[in-house]
């Protein structure tokens, strides 16, 4: 099976169906090219995580991020070749939920402090589903300290958390295209549930 999950609402075939490409439906007008976002001319999810990397190096601009001990705080950030950018202040035990980036790619490099990333080694199917029953194995889990970063294609479903209980954290982020919507998921055990589809202008 090419997909290492189970649909236990098939709303839309099974879970092995070939997954449709994201990018007919999902990317808004200003950014839907008559090609997928896999064959844009745009950064490479390399020269992202390169571009991440450099700027979470640079020790002035990161400590231009306010923080705030009550809750995330954000800069946007040009980012290289069109891509969206942000700079992200994360106190002790905030995380963003499980999410996938609307079929962009991306990288984020933490530049202070720790973070943890949970993801998914299952490329889950786009629409279709509210809830999914994930195979055993298909979690992965990885730390990343201060210089340390990493790149994700754009089926890449994660959180990610700062687990410190005393110190903050802050990452440098960027995706491209420009993110054209999220989708939000909950997580009970092996399911995941479709939540919320969150667009742009929620989040200007
Ligand atoms: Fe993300």
């Amino acid at each position: 099976m090419s997909v290492p999950v189970t649909t236990s609402l098939p709303a839309a075939g099974s879970a092995s169906d070939p997954v449709p490409p994201a990018a007919s439906q999902t990317v808004p007008p200003a950014a839907a090219a008559s090609s997928p976002p896999s064959t844009d001319a745009g950064p490479s999810p390399a020269e992202l995580l390169g571009f991440v990397r450099s700027v979470a190096s640079d020790a002035e601009l990161i400590s231009s991020l306010p923080l705030d001990p009550e809750g995330r705080t954000w800069l946007r950030l040009d980012g290289p070749g069109g891509s969206e950018a942000w700079l992200i202040g994360w106190p002790p035990g905030t995380g963003t939920g499980w999410h996938d980036h609307g079929g962009s790619h991306g990288a984020f490099a933490t530049a202070s402090g720790t973070l943890k990333e949970d993801s998914l080694a299952a490329r889950l199917p786009t629409e279709g589903w509210k809830t999914l029953e994930l195979a055993e194995g298909v979690d992965r889990e990885r730390q990343l300290a201060a210089g340390e970063g990493r790149a994700f294609g754009r089926h890449h479903v994660h959180e990610v958390r700062n687990d410190s209980e005393d110190g903050h954290a802050v990452s440098v982020h960027a995706y491209y295209p420009p993110l054209p919507l999220m989708r939000r998921y909950s997580r009970t055990g092996a399911v995941l549930r479709l939540e919320q589809v969150e667009r742009p202008e929620e989040w200007e």
